[in-house]
């Protein structure tokens, strides 16, 4: 049996090969496309690191400081990790939030419009910090900013 013998009788593979491999790439397409936020963020680890650095901006803005004034540490640890389950659980990830809704744990602060602005601005310096991909930081603006009429009072 010569090469050229061999070649032929493998042709009919290289056909089927060269008809799935687009598909192939399609489907591997596809798989990102439906993945979770969460995953895409890049799990847990990733989430706390994002809010591990968006607290303190907060905490040390001047606007802002007043919310978490006089916060013992233990409930600010608290705090920190209720905020990283709630992103997680809501980013599709595989955590049950246990804490207050948004509307409860925050009702009262008296938390203005210049408020949330300012928010969103270190919620911006942070994505920028982690050079998150173009959908993914639009994902996180859009659900962080749809949180909005649950916390901002009149
Ligand atoms: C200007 C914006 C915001 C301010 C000033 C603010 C302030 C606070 C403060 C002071 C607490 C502690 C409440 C307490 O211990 O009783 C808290 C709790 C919490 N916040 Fe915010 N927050 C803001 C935006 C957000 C956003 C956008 C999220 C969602 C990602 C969020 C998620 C949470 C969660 C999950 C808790 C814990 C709830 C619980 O204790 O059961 N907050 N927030």
């Amino acid at each position: 049996m010569n090469i050229k013998h061999i070649l032929s009788l493998l042709k009919p593979y290289f056909l089927v090969i060269t008809l799935f491999l687009p598909q192939l790439g399609h489907a591997a397409d596809n798989a990102q496309q439906s993945a979770s936020l969460y995953s895409r963020l890049g799990g847990y680890d990733a989430v706390t690191a994002v809010v591990s650095d968006l607290l303190p901006r907060l905490i040390s803005d001047p606007q802002l400081g007043r919310f978490w004034a006089n916060r013992g540490t233990d409930g600010m640890l608290r705090e920190k990790q209720l905020v990283v389950n709630f992103i997680v659980s809501a980013a599709g990830g595989p955590l049950l939030y246990t804490g207050r809704d948004m509307v409860v744990s925050h009702k009262g602060m008296k938390i203005s419009e210049s408020d949330w602005r300012i928010f969103m601005g270190h919620l911006h310096a942070t994505l920028d910090k982690f050079k998150l991909p173009k959908r993914e930081y639009a994902d996180v603006i859009g659900f962080i900013d749809s949180q909005k009429p649950l916390m901002v009072e009149p």
